[in-house]
């Protein structure tokens, strides 16, 4: 038997065939558009989604792969909104993650109905990106297109219901919309009564693992395969890369370096951060976890290199940084290209670079870049630290730990050994593991994840090089806060 697991990323759709024992025997990648309509807006369309898996599968399963395939997993970028008609046709593109049109939304929330009621009803803070400011952004700015809601959903959701033509969602994914009660795993009708709708507009609640539907008989036909595929709720991209790298069960830790970068804790039972810089969700093992999200990480060497720089061969750009520069680099770059999330909560903040100077080198800002992420992502891995949560290893994927320099920096100015999956495709891999529970292949989650999740290799960390870095992240922390008030004026102007 196969299952097939879908990883619904911002920059493309990356889809895996994996087999029994867990071997990927085939991988497609699918590209679609992300649009800026504004500078912090970001949007894409749920059909070209749908468009990438029509022809993704077909493609993965060619050469009488299809009989094979038992079961489909999802893993989604998170709290982007799907609105849905009656006809449950996509009323308007949907607002993604790192969009941050709603900071009027967003202060609402939390100064006039307040920090404390949305940690009580729901165990987080409203941040831009989350999907309830974003309802409230178009009940006022999209009245018409807001009354013609019939359901909403979260990015994969639409994928399943494509497949299956069933409402779901699976609690991972739902923790982040700031409309379900994490600790309770149930809709929190206090959320829907501010924001103004119904709760039968929501999907209905899965667990991760469990099978929603199986494929509408017209859609099967479509992708060649057989209508009796099971589809299971699937996870938010960060859940699903967890059970893609084994971090399953209380204190074991994830980073994913994708487009967003993300440090994921896993716990057993539901646990605040007291000041909501790090999210508390719900995981797709069954328990909960912890989570801070940079909104731009592998994402701002994408920008450099491909934007500004102009050029696509990132190894060879990373050879040209000298071995002894690391932890020695005076040039210092905060990576807010899409203002940041955690721990700071600010949609104003913007990139900069600084430490500049006639001697500085292309390579220097390269290596600048990447070390700027690495220390975003300390940042939160501080406010863990902060709350007592020891963490001494990490997993890593996403695209960005391919690179061997990178993951060296983040070893480094985390102080941490970091264990490559063997797969870099986290959420993809996790949405297969997923889909093999869902079969009956496997009697839990964790159990699926601890016996196919593998390590590549690990990046130690080297003594001189965490002093080193210690010393840069310590300069690193004193650029944001003497940037913020210009990040505030230039945003007004
Ligand atoms: C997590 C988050 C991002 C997206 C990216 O809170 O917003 O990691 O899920 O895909």
């Amino acid at each position: 038997m196969t299952t097939i697991g879908i990883d619904l990323g911002t920059s493309a759709m990356k889809l895996l065939l994996v087999d029994g024992e867990g071997k990927v025997l085939r991988q497609v990648t699918r590209e679609y558009p992300l649009s800026i309509p504004k500078p912090g807006w970001s949007e894409q369309r749920p059909e070209d989604w749908w468009e990438a898996v029509l022809s993704g599968i077909p493609e993965l399963t060619a050469g009488g792969a299809a009989g094979d395939v038992r079961a489909i997993g999802l893993g989604g970028q998170m709290h982007g909104l799907v609105a849905l008609d009656g006809q449950d046709r996509v009323i308007r593109p949907a607002i993604l993650w790192n969009d941050g049109r709603t900071a009027q939304e967003t202060a609402y929330l939390n100064q006039v109905i307040g920090r404390e009621r949305l940690a009580q009803y729901t165990g987080n803070i409203a941040f831009a990106g989350f999907t309830a400011p974003k309802l409230l952004w178009m009940r006022d700015r999209e009245p018409e297109n807001f009354r013609s809601i019939a359901k909403i959903m979260l990015p994969k959701d639409y994928i399943t219901y494509q497949l299956t033509g069933v409402h779901a969602t699976d609690y991972s994914d739902a923790s982040g919309t700031l409309l379900l009660d994490v600790k309770n795993r149930c809709w929190s009708r206090e959320m829907c009564q501010i924001c103004g709708i119904s709760e039968d507009i929501l999907p209905r609640l899965f667990p991760s693992a469990q099978a929603v539907g199986t494929l509408r008989p017209h859609v099967a036909r479509r992708l060649g395969l057989s209508p009796d595929v099971l589809v299971c709720a699937g996870a938010g991209d960060n859940a699903a890369a967890a059970v893609g790298t084994g971090t399953v069960g209380a204190g074991r830790c994830n980073i994913s370096l994708g487009t967003s970068g993300t440090i994921f804790i896993a716990l057993d039972g539901f646990r605040a951060d007291p000041n909501n810089a790090l999210h508390a969700f719900a995981h797709a093992d069954g328990g909960w976890h912890l989570m801070g999200c940079m909104l731009t990480a592998a994402g701002c060497n994408r920008w450099w290199m491909d934007g500004v720089s102009g050029d696509t061969d990132y190894a060879a750009e990373q050879a040209r940084i000298p071995r002894e520069r690391l932890g020695e680099n005076r040039v210092f770059f905060l990576p807010y290209l899409m203002g940041e999330r955690s721990p700071i909560n600010d949609v104003d903040a913007r990139g900069v670079f600084t430490g500049l100077s006639l001697d500085t080198t292309h390579a220097d800002m390269t290596q600048a870049v990447l070390e700027g992420v690495a220390f975003a992502i300390r940042d939160s891995l501080e406010v863990a630290r902060s709350l007592g949560i020891g963490i001494r290893r990490s997993g890593i994927c996403g695209g960005g730990a391919k690179s061997p320099l990178w993951r060296e920096i983040l070893a480094n100015v985390l102080g941490i050994p970091l264990d490559m999956a063997v797969t870099e495709q986290g959420p993809g891999y996790g949405g297969a593991i997923l889909a093999m529970v869902a079969a009956g292949a496997f009697p839990s989650v964790r159990e699926a994840s601890l016996s196919l999740a593998g390590t590549a290799s690990t990046t130690w960390p080297d003594e001189k090089l965490i002093s080193l870095y210690d010393r840069r992240y310590a300069m690193f922390r004193e650029i944001y806060p003497a940037m913020r008030q210009v990040f505030r004026s230039f945003a007004q102007a």
